[in-house]
C-alpha cells in the first residue's frame, strides 16, 4: 500500500529491536490510530510513560499466587465440558478465553459459554470479534486506513464500550466503598486472606478515570484472549491429527497424576506436555509477525551489504516489520525438519531469539506464565475427560486465519469420545 517496509525474520535483528537497541524504536502512532476506536490507549497500543503505567499496574495480575490459583480454570474446564457438543455442533474456543479471560480482568466473567448466556452477553463476543476483524482491516489498509469506515464496526465498538462501562462503573463504586471501609478499619494482620488482585479494581481504586480504566482493560483483553485461543485451537489441530502424542501424553499423565486433577507444580512436571505446547508455539505463533518504528535513525545488525551479513541504516520513522512465523520454520536454526510438528525436539533444543511466541526485552508478554499454565490446564482435563480425541471433516493441511493472530483457518473439527 506505498509503504516502504524492512522485514526481517534474523534473530539478531529481532534481539535489536526487542531488546539491546529497545530505546530506538516505539509502537507508534499508526498501531494507536488503527486500534484506538475500540481500544482506547492502553498497554497494548501505548509508548513512554502510559505505557510504563499500565505495564506496572498490569504485573501483580500475574504474580505466581495468582497464575497457581487453577481453581478458575477448573470452573471454566466444566463449563466447557458442558458446551462441547454431544451431537456434532461446532463450539468456539475463543469463547472459553473469553470467559477466562474476563473473570481475571474483569472479575466478572461474561459467560458466554452457559447455556444460559445472555443475549447482551453473546453480542459482547460478537462485537469484540467484529472490532477486532476492524483493527486487522486497517492494518492491512497501511498508510489508507484513515479512509476505512463501516457502520458495523462503529456499532460494535460502541457496544463494547457500553458493555465494558457498566463493569467499570460498578468497579468505581466498589472502590468508593473500599476507601471508605479502610478508614475506618485497623490494619488487617499479615497472614490475613488476601483478595484476588484483578487489575480493574487496582485502576478503580487508585482513581484512575473510567474511560482510562475501560481502555485499559481492553488493551489487555485483545492481548489474552485470541492468543490464549489460537494456542489451544492449535494444540487440540495436532492432538487430535497424532494419535501417537496422545498415547504419549495419556501415559504421562496418568503416571503422574492417577486421574486427579492437575496442581501448579504438578502441570511443571510433566515434560512431554511441555514440550507438546512449546513446539506448537513454535510451528504455530498465535502473533506471526508484529511491527516497531523507528524513533530516531539507529542500525540493525543483519540486512546490509550484497550478501545481507553487513548492518542496515534505519532512517527514523521507519516501519520495521519481524516475522515470527517464519523465522520459526526456518530450516538453518531449525534443521531439516523445521516444517515438521515434532515435540521431541525440545529435549535438546535450548533457542535464545529464534524462538519467540511471547516477545522479549521490556514488552515481553505478561501474561506468559498464564497463557501457558492455562493451555495446560484445559490440555490435561480434556486428555483425563476424553478417552479419545478424533479430527473430523476437512483432513488438508494446516491453513492459516490471520487477523490480529494467527488461528487455524480450517476450525478444529473433531469429535470426542468419553
Ligand atoms: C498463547 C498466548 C499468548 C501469546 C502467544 C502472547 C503473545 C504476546 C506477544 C507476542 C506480545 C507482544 C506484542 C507487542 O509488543 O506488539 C504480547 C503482549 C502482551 N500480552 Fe500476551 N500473549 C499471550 C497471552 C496473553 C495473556 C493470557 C495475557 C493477559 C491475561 C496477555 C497480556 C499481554 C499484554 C498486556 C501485552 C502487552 C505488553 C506490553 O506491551 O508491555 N497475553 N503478548
Amino acid at each position: 500500500m506505498g509503504d516502504y517496509v524492512i522485514f526481517t525474520n534474523e534473530p539478531k535483528n529481532v534481539q535489536a529491536v526487542l531488546v539491546t537497541k529497545f530505546k530506538d524504536f516505539e509502537i507508534g502512532q499508526r498501531r494507536r490510530d488503527n486500534s484506538a476506536e475500540l481500544l482506547g490507549i492502553g498497554v497494548f497500543n501505548a509508548d513512554g510513560q502510559t505505557w510504563e503505567h499500565g505495564r506496572a499496574l498490569v504485573r501483580p495480575n500475574f504474580t505466581r499466587k495468582q497464575v497457581a490459583d487453577l481453581g478458575l480454570f477448573e470452573k471454566h474446564v466444566q463449563r466447557l465440558f458442558e458446551a462441547l457438543p454431544k451431537d456434532g455442533t461446532a463450539v468456539d474456543i475463543q469463547e472459553w478465553t473469553l470467559d477466562t479471560g474476563t473473570d481475571v480482568l474483569f472479575s466478572e466473567s461474561s459467560d458466554v459459554l452457559l447455556p444460559s448466556a445472555t443475549e447482551v452477553a453473546r453480542k459482547f463476543a460478537w462485537a469484540f470479534n467484529r472490532g477486532i476483524d476492524g483493527i486487522a482491516q486497517r492494518i492491512r489498509l497501511g498508510r489508507f486506513a484513515r479512509f476505512y469506515y463501516d457502520p458495523q464496526y462503529t456499532a460494535a465498538c460502541k457496544f463494547v464500550h457500553d458493555y465494558v462501562d457498566e463493569i467499570v462503573a460498578k468497579a468505581v463504586y466498589r472502590a468508593k466503598e473500599w476507601h471508605a471501609e479502610k478508614k475506618d478499619k485497623p490494619v488487617p494482620p499479615d497472614d490475613a486472606e488476601e483478595e484476588r488482585y484483578t487489575f480493574l479494581n487496582a485502576l478503580a481504586r487508585e482513581g484512575v478515570e473510567p474511560k482510562q480504566i475501560r481502555d485499559q482493560i481492553l488493551n489487555i483483553l485483545v492481548a489474552a484472549r485470541d492468543t490464549s485461543a489460537c494456542l489451544m485451537s492449535a494444540a487440540v489441530f495436532e492432538l487430535a491429527r497424532r494419535p501417537e502424542y496422545q498415547v504419549q501424553l495419556r501415559r504421562e499423565i496418568a503416571e503422574k497424576l492417577s486421574g486427579r486433577q492437575p496442581t501448579f507444580e504438578d502441570l511443571k512436571d510433566l515434560t512431554f506436555l511441555n514440550h507438546f505446547v512449546k513446539e506448537t508455539l513454535r510451528m504455530y505463533p498465535p502473533v506471526p509477525l508484529n511491527a516497531r518504528v523507528a524513533k530516531n535513525d539507529t542500525v540493525l545488525p543483519r540486512g546490509g551489504g550484497s550478501d545481507g551479513m553487513a548492518p542496515i541504516f534505519v532512517p527514523r520513522g521507519q516501519l520495521v516489520v519481524y516475522q515470527v512465523y517464519s523465522m520459526h520454520r526456518r530450516e538453518d536454526l531449525w534443521g531439516s525438519d523445521a516444517h515438521i510438528f515434532r515435540p521431541q525436539r525440545w529435549e535438546t533444543t535450548r533457542p535464545t531469539f529464534e524462538y519467540l511466541p511471547f516477545n522479549a526485552g521490556p514488552r515481553i508478554c505478561p501474561g506468559q506464565q498464564f497463557a501457558l499454565v492455562e493451555t495446560s490446564y484445559v490440555l490435561v482435563r480434556l486428555l483425563q475427560e476424553y478417552s479419545n480425541i478424533e479430527a473430523r471433516g476437512n483432513s488438508a493441511p494446516w491453513r492459516e486465519h490471520l487477523t490480529l493472530t494467527c488461528s487455524v483457518g480450517q476450525g478444529v473439527w473433531v469429535s470426542l469420545v468419553k
